[in-house]
């Protein structure tokens, strides 16, 4: 075993200057301890990168045909159910009878803590792909095409609702107002003013914040129409292999009261949510830098920091020089006499 050591310290490639002629500073000390705390932090920061990812985003063209796409819809009307008429018309002249597939359910109107009534609801932020994925439970409406209770003074209008991925439009209207049915709802009993728990497009997931949830309408007019214009965005958020393909929309909306005497004008009171798709699909993935590419880019940080705590040392001890003189910036160096710099032998060089 000693021999190996001694041998392995012949073998020593790098030329060492002879430990008594080199002199050791508190200054260098401690510019090399706050080289180490440096790298160190920069070394901890890296690999809390590393191991959390980054987002990135990029836009391609949406080249999914989804035709069975859902409209999620929660609502609460303040009319009762057997007054009203819901449909979804499209570009390719489909007709859904939404009210196959939703259920209605006869209840008092009442309007839950934390909606926004009457706020215009122009500005949506993208959530967050943390948000996201931490609300990324998914649900489907158990039943399809209930009716209890419809004559109760309000409605609760919920479901998924299949239709085209082209522009079209889902609408509420009252009986007898636009479409020819039996009954014809007197006007003093049309009242709009309604509440939306949920409005979405695709999977249905509940968490998952849109500009229409928790917000709300009222109106003391009878013929009130609402417009909401929705532009979807398809959208793709990943993390670690989960992918949540959901859509995002962006919205604009109008309301104006009616009037129904003009017999050329179809202007019919109800609440209108007209939609339209982009041809761009968004992609939110967190990535990760594959490790031999993280180790690598660690080291290059790290050796630009120790050339780079090289130069400071010495422009700082060059700085000190010009300031303070020769004197001061030798003054805390600890040597041993004899060396080869010693002032004695350097002053001597000098006066020759
Ligand atoms: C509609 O119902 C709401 C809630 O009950 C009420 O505040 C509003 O005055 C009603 N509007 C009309 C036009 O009857």
């Amino acid at each position: 075993m000693d021999g190996f050591t001694s041998r392995v310290r012949t073998f020593d490639a790098f030329p060492k200057v002879d430990s008594q002629h080199t002199v050791r500073s508190q200054r260098g000390g401690f510019s090399t301890l706050m080289t180490i705390f440096v790298g160190l932090l920069i070394v901890w920061v890296e690999i809390g990168g590393f191991l959390g990812g980054y987002v990135d985003r990029q836009f391609t063209v949406d080249d999914e045909i989804k035709s069975n796409l859902f409209i999620n819809v929660d609502m609460l009307v303040a009319m009762p159910c057997e007054f009203l008429h819901t449909n979804v018309l499209d570009l390719t002249r489909d007709r859904y009878l939404a009210g196959e597939t939703l259920n209605f359910e006869g209840l008092n109107f009442f309007i839950p803590e934390g909606f926004k009534i009457n706020n215009p609801n122009d500005a949506h932020d993208t959530p967050e792909l943390d948000e996201i994925m931490r609300e990324s439970m998914r649900a489907e409406f158990r039943i399809e095409g209930a009716r209890i209770n419809e004559g109760a003074p309000a409605c609760h209008i919920f479901g998924s609702i299949p239709v085209n991925q082209v522009k079209g439009d889902f609408h509420i209207t009252a009986k007898g107002y636009g479409y020819r049915d039996r009954a014809h709802v007197p006007v003093e009993a049309l009242n709009f003013t309604h509440l939306i728990q949920e409005f979405s497009f695709g999977e249905f997931y509940p968490f998952i914040n849109n500009p229409l949830d928790a917000t709300g309408k009222t109106t003391e007019e009878n013929l009130q129409a609402y417009k909401y214009h929705t532009k979807v965005v398809p959208t793709l958020y990943q993390r670690l292999g989960l992918i949540i393909d959901t859509n995002q929309y962006a919205l604009t909306e109008s309301q104006h009261v009616c009037n129904i005497k003009d017999p050329n004008k179809l202007d019919i009171p109800g609440i209108y949510f007209r939609y339209d798709f982009e041809p761009i699909k968004l992609i939110i993935i967190e990535r990760r830098l594959p490790f031999i590419q993280f180790v690598a880019k660690l080291a290059t940080i790290l050796g630009g920091l120790l050339i780079l705590a090289g130069y400071l040392y010495r422009l700082y001890d060059r700085l000190l020089g010009i300031l303070f003189g020769k004197k001061y910036v030798e003054k805390n160096t600890e040597r041993k006499s004899g060396g080869l710099l010693d002032n004695d032998v350097k002053e001597s060089f000098q006066d020759i």
